[in-house]
């Protein structure tokens, strides 16, 4: 069999680690896989439903190949949002698998091949296959060897999220959270160790809601840090409301651990705060971050910033404006709000013209800038 393969990945690091994941599958069962899209047989677009823009990019290269007789997939986030509809909205995809079915992926191209050798002419529609159903991924899929780089990985210690925040769709597309266990954590970053790998990132979408028996994140952290061969240790992301001091003193005390803390703020105003579900106040997160500083000495602090969200006054955007001004992050994701599919945000109106949220976006990220500058000097 000589059929080849290639993904486009869109979003964030944890699509970076299933496309790998998809990608080892696939060579484990013979393809041959490629970067360059136009030589490939079948072309996955491993997707994020995160913000609109992220989703009209991917239907747009989508578009692209419409012409041509490739097998396309559409697989990830936008899979599990638009399930069979996405057959409707570009009639060249043959197959949508979402991201908890995703080990189910080599079989159902298979299918497809083996259903195109039987019948040479492809009429539209004539064959389309589906997978959203799935629940908790099989371990097996994480420990298939192959990773992009050669001596860093990514690795996943959760899936999913159940916090709910009210503008986001992860819980929705990902499910609610579940726990890698420690020990399946701890073998693949072994495995990964005796292919030359020395740096690991864990990746969860709130790393410290980790908790398998009577491990926690910091006490995984621990764990990882003793293994042998291993030099770098990082993780992203931490939800303040889950975030500690314990934390702070392991990142202190761990000497693998990079001084490295992404916090997302998403907005420095309590009202808004409230209305994202976000479970924390300014206060809270001001004090966090003061603790951070005296423990991890020298540690670098990102976040998230979204300016915005539906009914955000001046008042409320000056406030995160405000917070940024005193926080002096070494580096900020600025977005400008844009309402998800399934999430309670999407109930409000999304009130703030366009025109409004560029003028927040520039001014933030002005402020970012200069402070990214000055804490470089
Ligand atoms: N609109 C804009 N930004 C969003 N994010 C998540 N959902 C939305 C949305 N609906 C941002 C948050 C999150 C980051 C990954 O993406 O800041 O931390
Ligand atoms: Fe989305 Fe909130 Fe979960 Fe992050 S913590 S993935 S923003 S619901």
């Amino acid at each position: 069999m000589s059929v080849k393969i290639s993904i486009k990945t869109f979003g964030c690091q944890m699509n970076v680690r299933d496309s790998e994941v998809v990608l080892g599958l696939l060579k484990n069962a013979g393809y041959i896989i490629t970067d360059d899209s136009k030589k490939a047989d079948i072309v996955l677009f491993n997707t994020c439903s995160v913000r609109q823009h992220a989703e009209d990019r991917v239907w747009s290269e989508i578009g692209t190949f419409k012409d041509t007789d490739k097998i396309v997939g559409l697989i990830g986030c936008m899979a599990q949002e638009h399930k069979e509809k996405a057959f409707e909205r570009m009639e060249n995809i043959d197959l949508v698998v979402g991201p908890s079915d995703i080990e189910k992926i080599p079989a159902i191209i298979k299918k497809v091949l083996e259903h195109r050798e039987k019948n040479k002419s492809k009429d539209l529609f004539e064959y389309k296959i589906w997978e959203t159903d799935g629940e908790k991924r099989p371990d097996e899929i994480y420990h298939s060897g192959f990773y992009e780089d050669k001596n860093h990985a990514y690795v996943v210690i959760s899936e999913g999220c159940s916090n709910y925040c009210s503008y986001c769709v992860v819980p929705y597309v990902r499910g609610e959270l579940k726990n890698r266990k420690h020990e399946d954590v701890i073998n693949e970053i072994k495995e990964a160790i005796k292919k030359g790998i020395t740096k690991i990132t864990l990746l969860g979408q709130n790393v410290n809601a980790y908790k398998d028996k009577n491990v926690d994140f910091v006490e995984l952290l621990t764990q990882i840090n003793a293994i042998k061969g291993l030099d770098e240790l990082s993780f992203f992301t931490s939800h303040p409301k889950d975030t500690s001091v314990k934390l702070f003193e392991a990142m202190r005390d761990l000497e693998k651990v990079k001084k490295h803390l992404h916090l997302p703020i998403q907005s420095g105003s309590d009202r808004v705060l409230k209305l994202m579900n976000r479970n924390y106040n300014r206060n809270f997160y001001l004090d966090l971050v003061d603790k951070y500083r005296k423990i991890v000495k020298g540690g670098i602090l990102s976040t998230d910033i979204i300016v915005g969200f539906p009914a955000e006054s001046e008042e409320d955007f000056k406030d995160t404006f405000d917070l940024a001004e005193k926080v002096k992050f070494n580096s900020a994701y600025i977005f400008k709000y844009s309402p998800r599919a399934y999430t309670e945000a999407a109930k409000f109106a999304d009130s703030i013209s366009k025109e409004e949220k560029e003028k927040r976006h520039a001014a933030i990220l002005d402020l970012q800038r200069k402070i990214s500058k000055q804490l470089k000097k």
